[in-house]
C-alpha cells in the first residue's frame, strides 16, 4: 500500500474560482439483478441513461446474508466494453467462457475488458455464501472506443493491498486511488481511455478541493454520510448520484459537521468517447447492426460457453 500526504488543498485558494456547478443531483434506484440480487442503480435509469464515457453503476448492498441466501449473477455474456468490479465487503467469485476463474476479497478489483465478448459468471463465493454474512460492492461498465470494442478479452485483478491510499492533509481523511492518476500518485490499473476513479472517505466537517480537468465528465455515488457538492454546495446523502457540470477544474466537497459517520463516496471522471452508443443488455456497440451481430454470436456460441 502507498501512502502520500496530499499537497492540492494547498493549492485550491489559488483556483477556487473555477470550482464546478451541478448539473444535477438523483436518487439511486432499487433494481434486481442477475438471479435476484438487489443493486442501488445510479444509471442507466429513467432520467439518465448513460455519463459518457460510463454506461452503468451498480451497487451491490450492502446487505447482510443470511446462511445459503447469498445470490449473484449466474452465466451471461457482455460485448463491447468493460465492467469494473470493486468489493468493500464479502467474497465473490467469477469464471468465464474462456477458463478463467478467481476470487475477489473485500477492497481488491476487477477490470474485464470484455471487448469481443465473453460469458461470464459473477456470484457470492461459495463457502462464504454457505456462512452467510454482509455483502457490499461496485461495478461499474466503462465504454470501449470504437476502435477498441472487438479487442480480445482481458482482465486486470488487482489485490488490495496494490491499491494506492492517500492521506488527506489535517486528518480530513484518505482517498483509494482505484484507476488513473490522482495527488502523484498512479493506479496499478491500465486504462484505455483517460479515467479517474477514487474512493474518497472524508471525515465529519472535511473540506476538500478535487482537481479535474475540464475535458472530464464527472460524477461522484454517496456510498455513506452526507455532506454538499460543488460551488453551489448542494446537499447530498448516502444513495445520491451528484452529476457536475464540466465549468471548471475543481470539485469542492464539504462532509457534514454533526454527521455521526464519514462521508465516503465514489468520485468517478472520463473524457467523453462523443461515439454514438447502440445497447441492448450486455452488449453495447455503436449501431443496431453490431448489436444484431453480438445477439447472433451468442446465439451461435461464438462467445463460448462456461465449461468448468
Ligand atoms: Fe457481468
Amino acid at each position: 500500500m502507498v501512502e502520500k500526504i496530499q499537497q492540492q488543498q494547498l493549492d485550491h485558494k489559488e483556483v477556487i474560482n473555477k470550482n464546478r456547478s451541478i448539473n444535477k443531483i438523483i436518487n439511486s434506484l432499487k433494481t434486481t439483478e442477475g438471479d435476484g440480487f438487489i443493486v442501488n442503480r445510479s444509471f442507466p435509469t429513467n432520467s439518465i441513461s448513460f455519463i459518457d464515457p460510463f454506461l452503468l453503476l451498480d451497487e451491490m448492498g450492502p446487505m447482510n446474508f443470511k446462511p445459503g441466501e447469498a445470490k449473484g449473477a449466474p452465466d451471461h455474456p457482455h460485448r463491447g466494453f468493460e465492467t469494473v468490479t470493486y468489493l468493500i465487503g464479502g467474497i465473490f467469485e467469477h469464471k468465464d467462457s474462456s477458463g478463467n476463474s478467481g476470487k475477489l476479497n473485500a477492497g481488491d478489483i476487477q477490470w474485464m475488458t470484455a471487448g469481443s465478448g465473453v460469458i461470464h459468471s459473477e456470484m457470492p463465493e461459495v463457502e462464504f455464501s454457505k456462512k452467510g454474512g454482509r455483502l457490499h460492492g461496485f461495478q461499474l461498465w466503462v465504454n470501449l472506443p470504437q476502435k477498441d470494442k472487438m479487442t480480445t478479452p482481458y482482465y486486470q485483478d488487482i489485490p488490495s493491498s496494490e491499491i494506492p491510499v492517500v492521506k488527506l492533509l489535517e486528518d480530513s481523511g484518505h482517498v483509494k486511488v482505484i484507476a488513473g492518476e490522482a495527488f502523484d500518485v498512479e493506479s496499478a490499473i491500465r486504462t484505455k481511455i483517460p479515467i479517474q476513479y477514487l474512493h474518497f472517505t472524508l471525515n465529519p466537517g472535511s473540506e476538500i478541493i478535487h482537481l479535474i480537468q475540464s475535458n472530464y465528465n464527472a460524477f461522484v455515488y454517496v456510498i455513506s454520510g452526507e455532506g454538499t457538492f460543488g460551488d453551489d454546495e448542494k446537499y447530498a446523502k448516502r444513495g445520491n448520484v451528484i452529476i457536475f457540470n464540466s465549468d471548471g477544474e475543481n470539485i469542492k466537497i464539504k462532509s457534514s459537521k454533526d454527521a455521526n459517520e464519514p462521508l465516503q463516496f465514489l468520485f468517478i471522471a472520463g473524457v467523453p468517447l462523443n461515439e454514438p452508443i447502440a445497447r441492448y443488455g450486455p452488449f453495447v456497440m455503436n449501431t443496431k447492426q453490431e448489436i444484431y451481430q453480438a445477439i447472433e454470436d451468442y446465439r451461435n456460441g461464438k462467445l463460448g460457453v462456461i465449461t468448468h
